[in-house]
């Protein structure tokens, strides 16, 4: 990785992720390459579809450095998708534009057969490429992340076809064909292990694990779908490749939060907007790292809700690990200006 002297990082998200707390906050954005920049829309627009730009090594670097070019974010994130998982296993995916992604819905034990039982590594070589593109062309200080989807994400996306507002697809799913259900999650967890292995081989330093949907598994689900194949893929991860950092994003996970830092599942826990820092870090212990967790309507809105609501996590997180984000994924609608200014207030936050 050439940056860390003995075993003492000096990039700041990878202090952060050793459990030191520093200050200013380091900062990068979920979805920080993306449409509310205009260099992204016009790289989006010579690539041809979504996944030709995922797939292709030269474009998607040049729009994961984008907004490190124009703000100097202190992560990396590769560009890539959740959903060229199911692609590489075999499901038929596609994103239509103003829709969203489109994949040929699973639903039987001859549908399940039908995809790769292991990942076949060799179609996802573009996004290992497109790692060790960014490995040499990022600032020596921007700490380059992966990340992959959690396997219940993932999964409801395949067996509902398309994104639907509270999973109902899967949920019924599992409460109906629990066998299917643990094939398909457990198919998920390998490949998402091999998957997060190969991107740190690949340059990255520490991966995000995105459970979106985390909300809406009730309690009997949530064990089985949720945090235990996180904690398995973290598990495979960390055994394979003790260096790597892990951040893990449950979405609506809120009252698990302590159960993933008692067990230590996450370098560090990423928070979404609903959740109040200050509670939450009085119930986790203080070497465990957090991120977020900014509404991202905040910063669509801009001015004092802004500043108010990045005010409102410093004081929260002072004197603790933490990295500065947003409680999920930057809108479209955002003003580049918005954003410029929420890293102005977050850098330049007195000692
Ligand atoms: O953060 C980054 O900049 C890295 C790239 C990244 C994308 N998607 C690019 C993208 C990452 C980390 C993701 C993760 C992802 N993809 C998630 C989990 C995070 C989250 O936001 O909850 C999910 C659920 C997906 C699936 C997905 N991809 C959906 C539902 C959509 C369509 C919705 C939309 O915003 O249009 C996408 C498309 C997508 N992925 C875009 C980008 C920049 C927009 C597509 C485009 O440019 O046309």
């Amino acid at each position: 990785m050439g940056e860390a002297v003995g075993n003492h990082p000096t990039k700041k998200i990878l202090r952060v992720l050793n459990g030191e707390p520093v200050w200013p906050l380091p900062i990068w954005v979920m979805r920080q390459a993306g449409r509310y920049l205009p260099e992204y829309k016009e790289t989006r627009a010579q690539a041809g579809s979504f996944l030709d730009l995922c797939y292709n090594p030269r474009l998607a670097t040049e729009v994961t450095l984008q907004p490190i070019r124009r703000f100097g974010f202190d992560a990396s994130i590769l560009f890539s998708d959740i959903l060229v998982i199911p692609h590489a296993l075999g499901q038929d995916v596609r994103f239509v534009e103003n829709e969203g992604p489109k994949l040929e819905p699973i639903s039987s034990e001859a549908d399940l057969s039908r995809l790769a039982n292991e990942l076949p590594l060799e179609r996802l070589e573009s996004v290992f490429e497109t790692l060790d593109r960014l490995k040499t062309a990022l600032p020596g200080e921007t700490t380059l992340l992966g990340f992959c989807g959690a396997p219940w994400t993932v999964a409801s996306y395949m067996i509902a076809g398309k994104g639907t507002p509270d999973q109902a697809p899967a949920r019924l799913k599992a409460y109906r064909d629990p066998a299917f259900m643990e094939v398909l999650i457990d198919k998920l967890v390998r490949a998402s292990t091999a998957y997060l292995i190969r991107q740190i081989d690949a340059g990255a330093e520490a991966v995000q694990i995105f459970e979106s949907f985390g909300s809406a598994l009730p309690p009997a689900l949530f064990e089985r779908l949720s945090l235990d194949p996180i904690r398995q893929i973290v598990a495979g991860l960390k055994e394979a490749r003790p260096q790597a950092r892990t951040i893990v994003f449950v979405r609506g996970g809120g009252v698990h939060l302590h159960r993933l830092a008692e067990e230590g599942i996450g370098d560090a826990l990423a928070l979404d907007w609903t959740l109040d820092p200050k509670t939450v870090l009085a119930d986790l212990p203080a070497h465990v790292a957090t991120q977020g967790n900014l509404d991202p309507l905040a910063l669509v809105a801009g001015g004092k809700p802004l500043s108010a609501g990045i005010d409102r996590i410093l004081s929260a997180v002072r004197g603790r690990p933490h990295i500065f984000n947003l409680g999920h994924g930057i809108v479209p609608e955002t003003p580049v200006e918005h954003v410029q200014d929420m890293i102005d207030r977050v850098r330049g936050a007195g000692a």
